[in-house]
């Protein structure tokens, strides 16, 4: 008598009272079914933040998945993915013979960057969508490297609704670096004038509508503001999303992959023993143009 295979099918469980989810019982590693792909599009918009464990990917199979969301973002050559250019980031404290880098690397010290609360290229004209990072070697359960998350968008909700009409007029500034980084050896005049754009303080996600605060460190100046008092307005609306209610902490199991929304969540690195613990993870950022009209094209998924 033969028995049926056990067959797996993609399930969504929260992981948070207002954000993130796990998604099960979906191999990413080899072309993902248009149904299942609109289950994952669908918990994105929702949820926010994505895991999904044990995904064997390469970095062939991670960039052939991430192209499911749009265009991926090309690196440019930098000490943030170890002057790799192409679609991968390396986001790592070894060298590229797996060896600790010393804590003065000036990509370790680059890298410490990722520590404060932020939200991938938001310095770009195109922000980014999303982001997916992947762990091929993670630090021991229990030692942190954690990746924390807020949700921006629940923050908005919560916030109190004195000021959003004020809010949702203002235009802020984001900068690749500090102004007063002079000495920045990662981006030169020309990428640090380039990587200076403007975006609203409060977008709306264009599948469901609900809208969120944009900001995070890049987030540096709201125009036709005093400087510092808008720099304030921008550090307490950043501290206001990312109070613990609205964070889930993600700890990592080796082959996780970690799928969040860079519209409207905030992410930050946690620190651990750099100097005894081997961390590296590879990322893929997909481009936020055009999202909206790919979707828009799909087709819903034909009844079974
Ligand atoms: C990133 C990032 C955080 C981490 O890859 O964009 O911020 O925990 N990473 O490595
Ligand atoms: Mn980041």
């Amino acid at each position: 008598m033969s028995v049926a295979p056990v067959s797996s099918r993609l399930q969504i469980k929260p992981l948070h009272p207002l954000f993130a989810a796990e998604v099960t019982g979906v191999d990413l590693t080899v072309p993902v079914s248009r149904d299942n792909f609109r289950a994952i599009w669908d918990a994105f918009n929702r949820f926010e933040v994505l895991v999904i464990r044990d995904q064997g990917f390469n970095d062939d199979t991670q960039i052939a998945f991430g192209k499911n969301f749009g265009p991926l973002e090309t690196m440019e050559a930098h000490p943030a993915n170890n002057f790799r250019p192409g679609h991968i980031a390396v986001m790592t404290n070894l060298d590229a013979n797996g060896n600790l880098l010393p804590l003065d690397d000036p990509g370790m010290l680059h890298r410490l960057r990722n520590e404060a609360w932020h939200t991938d290229s938001s310095f770009k004209p195109v922000a980014a969508l999303c982001s997916m990072l992947h762990g091929r070697i993670v630090p021991p359960v229990g030692v942190g490297g954690n990746t924390d998350f807020a949700s921006a968008r629940a923050a908005y909700a919560a916030y109190p609704d004195t000021r959003k009409a004020e809010f949702e007029g203002m235009t802020v500034i984001h900068r690749v670096a500090k102004p007063e980084d002079k000495n920045d050896p990662a981006y030169n005049a020309e990428q640090k004038k380039r990587l200076t754009v403007r975006h609203p303080l409060v977008r709306a996600n264009p599948v469901n509508g609900l809208k969120n605060f944009y900001a995070g460190a890049h987030a540096q100046q709201i125009e036709g503001m005093d400087e510092a008092k808008g720099y304030q307005l921008l550090t307490d609306i950043t501290a206001f999303c990312t109070q613990p209610q609205f964070v889930y902490s993600h700890q990592w199991l080796q082959h996780d992959l970690v799928i969040w929304d860079n519209r409207s969540a905030l992410h930050r690195a946690t620190t651990f023993d750099k100097t005894k613990y081997k961390r590296k993870m590879h990322r893929t950022t997909v481009a936020g143009a055009a999202q909206e009209e790919y979707f828009a094209q799909m087709p819903e998924p034909l009844a079974a």
